[in-house]
């Protein structure tokens, strides 16, 4: 864990707020930087905290290009579980971002693979990602990438485990309607990051959040690639920190 600045908070608001705090560094030292973005529930607290920074103290968004990291497969940008949907009613709608400078994957392209080929080009041609936001999920998976997905995949297709849809089934109305694939950047594609913002909040991920940093670097735990990241942030509340502190009572954050 020697590698990896961690910073402990009380609770998700404050991990909202250091998370919304180094984003906004990056934007101020680089305005047209490239960032990385995530959905799911962990982000909200961040992208409230840097719509209030816009409105309070004009963070400027308007040369900042950005690409998140997946988005369900058959799901319309309209539809109010899309990716597309939460990044533009959490976040775009209310800074002054340019959405030509905004990618989302298309879940419902025509050609999914020739989709994924294009989305690893754009993160190219717009010069790499400056920094990439992650959470994590309760299998270890980062971005889509399910357990046993190589490491070295760039965008793609991918298969949803049982565990991630069951997961994500309080955002729909039954485990019927979440969808089975999504479109995601791959382990390789978010290791070109040149900076790696991992957000973890909450008990039920204080095991993982163990695995992925002090277990073996194993496929089985997408998330343990970070170790080999040689810039990794981690802003994790006490709860998803309380079984590193316990097993390791040498580490302090
Ligand atoms: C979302 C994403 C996922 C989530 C993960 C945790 O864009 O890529 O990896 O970060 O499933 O989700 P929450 O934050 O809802 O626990």
């Amino acid at each position: 864990m020697s590698n990896f600045t961690v910073w402990k908070t009380a609770d998700p608001a404050s991990a909202g707020k250091i998370s919304a705090e180094i984003i906004a560094k990056t934007v101020i030292a680089k305005p047209d930087c490239l960032l990385g973005l995530a959905t799911g529930s962990t982000p909200v607290p961040i992208y409230k905290e840097l719509v209030a920074q816009h409105k309070k103290s004009n963070l400027d968004f308007s040369k900042v290009r950005t690409v998140n990291l997946d988005e369900y497969v058959g799901l319309s940008a309209e539809h109010p579980q899309s990716y597309h949907h939460f990044m533009m009613s959490n976040f775009f709608d209310h800074i002054n971002i340019d959405l030509q400078n905004t990618r989302i994957p298309d879940g419902m392209a025509a050609d999914l693979s020739a989709f994924c080929d294009q989305y690893e080009q754009q993160i190219t041609n717009w010069g790499g990602i400056d920094l990439q936001l992650l959470g994590i999920g309760l299998n270890g998976h980062i971005g889509f990438n399910e357990p046993a997905s190589v490491f070295t995949r760039r965008t793609h297709l991918t298969d949803l485990t049982e565990s991630t849809r069951k997961a994500n089934q309080r955002f729909f109305n039954s485990l019927d309607e979440v969808p089975r694939q999504a479109i995601t950047m791959g382990i390789g594609t978010i290791m070109t990051a040149r900076k790696i913002l991992l957000v973890c909040t909450g008990i039920k991920k204080a095991e993982i959040l163990e695995r992925t940093f002090f277990g073996p670097i194993d496929p089985m735990v997408p998330a343990s690639v970070l170790q080999f990241h040689q810039n990794v942030t981690v802003v994790a509340d006490e709860a998803a920190l309380k079984t590193i502190l316990q097993k390791h009572p040498e580490f302090s954050a």
